[in-house]
């Protein structure tokens, strides 16, 4: 993680504060004064400031725009994982991913090592909406669209009506289903059910949170700090 943002989320200030700070220097990473606020510094590290060791053992908040390809686990025995697209100076004891994602889906992950959070998040009972875009194989008729948003009863589980919205200019072969659970394949099931097939998937939002165009594939940036209030208070 950046030296900047350490100090910030450890509470040290605002960044231009921080980075005064840093500037001063006053802040030793591994026994060096570091003058550079964009220093990665790296999870293992011991840093000071004016001789005080700080704990840097906080809770980190990762939104992810997760590309087709990888795998929603901390470790695997042969693809590339979620954890592993976390820059080294980003990660942390605990860190994983916050439900999950197939491997050809794309789209908006959060990954923390804030275990009650996620569990919360998760939580039978929580719904928390969760909205996808399907690139379909046939355009979607208003009978399919009129069971989707109804509920479908599967062996394991019925779900919850969900809210179903055609992409305009596609066709009805792009649609936005927003849905309260979180089961296994569930998007991909819900279509087959009503006689339809899922191309490609992406996760739009999650609650309060969203997926914007501008963070590309395989990144991730931290949770703002009202993105961070808004999930913190939906598990309450
Ligand atoms: N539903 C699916 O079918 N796949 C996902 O990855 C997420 C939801």
């Amino acid at each position: 993680m950046r030296l900047d943002r350490l100090l910030s989320h450890l509470q040290y200030g605002t960044r231009k504060e921080v980075r005064r700070i840093i500037k001063k220097p006053r802040v030793m990473v591994d026994g060096v004064l570091i003058r550079d606020p964009g220093f990665d510094v790296p999870s293992t590290a011991v840093v000071t400031l004016d001789g005080q060791v700080l704990d840097q053992d906080l809770a980190v908040y990762y939104l992810m725009n997760k590309p087709a390809g990888v795998i929603t686990a901390t470790t695997d025995a042969h693809d590339r994982t979620v954890v592993d697209l976390i820059a080294e100076a980003d990660r942390r004891p605990g860190l994983y991913p916050v439900g999950r994602l197939d491997k050809d889906t794309t789209g908006l992950l959060l990954l923390t090592n804030d275990g009650t959070l996620g569990h919360n998040l998760l939580a039978p009972g929580k719904h928390v909406p969760k909205t996808y875009e399907a690139t379909l194989l046939v355009p979607l008729t208003p009978e399919m669209a009129t069971q989707l948003a109804q509920g479908i009863a599967f062996k394991d589980f019925t779900s919850q009506p969900a809210r179903v919205a055609v992409v305009p200019d596609t066709a009805a072969k792009r649609v936005r289903l927003t849905i309260g659970e979180g089961k296994y394949h569930q998007v991909k099931r819900m279509f087959k059910r009503v006689g339809n097939e899922v191309l490609a998937l992406h996760r739009l939002s999650m609650g309060p949170l969203t997926l914007s165009a501008t963070l590309a594939a395989g990144t991730y940036r931290p949770l703002t700090e009202d993105e961070l209030a808004r999930i913190k208070a939906l598990t309450k």
